[in-house]
């Protein structure tokens, strides 16, 4: 059974408090959201005084310390520690990024709040079911589609329309966009969300790609694509600093553009 994360819940309980070491000389406080599905105290938020002298600068590092020399129950996602894999997506301060490239000297305040990505199933603590976030990604094809033949070599693209693809194939599909955007907590069901649409642009426009009108047609839907009202908080929090907003706008001149 999973549970649904909602960060900041009061109805959330209060959880376990584990002291600083004593003698530590900088001392931070970290409430973790905590949800285990064989668990009793679900879902609750513990509280961990953690002595950051002993950790690396970045918020993974402190999930590190906390799991290696205080808490080995704690679980959460991580794999590169640089960035480019987007396991490590969750929601701190009140807002979603990657612990692997977030300082926690970054985030103001005493006390650093770190909860799962919103709107989502809870696998475990700070692990979010992306099920259907995959799913939703692998429905839009991200592959090339073609019908001439196979060339013998590669199938070249000049450097101009190659550069169509920047700010589009940075994207490492962490989530934190889709999970930040109000429309995709309504409609996450029916609306592709912001990572999922970005990638379908990023296949609209590659030149070396031939089922631009099916494509096109796949998203001609009320919700699939229609439910982005410009709100930007994909576009706010994005790690990476790109911009699906932008690229949702695009598709839905194509769309215009090719009715004209
Ligand atoms: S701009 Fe669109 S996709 Fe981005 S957060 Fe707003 S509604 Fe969601
Ligand atoms: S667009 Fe940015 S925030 Fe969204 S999935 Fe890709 S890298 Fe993550
Ligand atoms: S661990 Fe890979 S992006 Fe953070």
């Amino acid at each position: 059974m999973v549970q649904l994360a909602l960060p900041k819940n009061s109805r959330i309980g209060k959880g376990k408090h584990y002291a600083a070491p004593a003698g530590a000389k900088r001392v931070k406080t970290f409430k973790i959201y905590r949800y285990d599905p064989e668990g009793t105290e679900n879902p609750r938020w513990d509280t961990y005084d953690v002595d950051v002298d002993a950790c690396g600068p970045m918020l993974l590092d402190v999930l590190i310390h906390i799991k290696n020399d205080i808490d080995p129950t704690l679980t959460f996602r991580r794999s590169c520690r640089e960035g480019v894999c987007g396991s490590c997506a969750m929601n701190i301060g009140g807002r979603n990024t990657l612990a692997c490239t977030h300082g926690w000297a970054e985030v103001p305040g005493k006390e650093i709040q770190i909860a799962p990505l919103p709107s989502q199933a809870v696998v475990k603590d700070l692990v979010p079911d992306l099920t259907l976030f995959y799913a939703q990604y692998a429905s839009i094809e991200p592959w090339l589609h073609t019908e001439t033949p196979e060339p013998q070599k590669e199938w070249r693209q000049s450097p101009e329309d190659r550069s169509k693809l920047d700010g589009l194939y940075e994207c490492i599909l962490c989530a934190c966009c889709s999970t930040s955007c109000p429309s995709y907590w309504w409609n996450g069901e029916k609306y592709l969300g912001p990572a999922t649409l970005l990638h379908a642009y990023r296949w609209l426009i590659d030149s070396r790609d031939e089922a631009t009108g099916d494509r096109l047609d796949a998203l001609e839907d009320p919700f699939k694509l229609y439910r982005c009202h410009t709100i930007m908080n994909c576009a706010q929090v994005c790690p990476k600093g790109l911009n699906p907003a932008k690229a949702i706008a695009e598709i839905k001149k194509m769309m215009v553009e090719r009715v004209a």
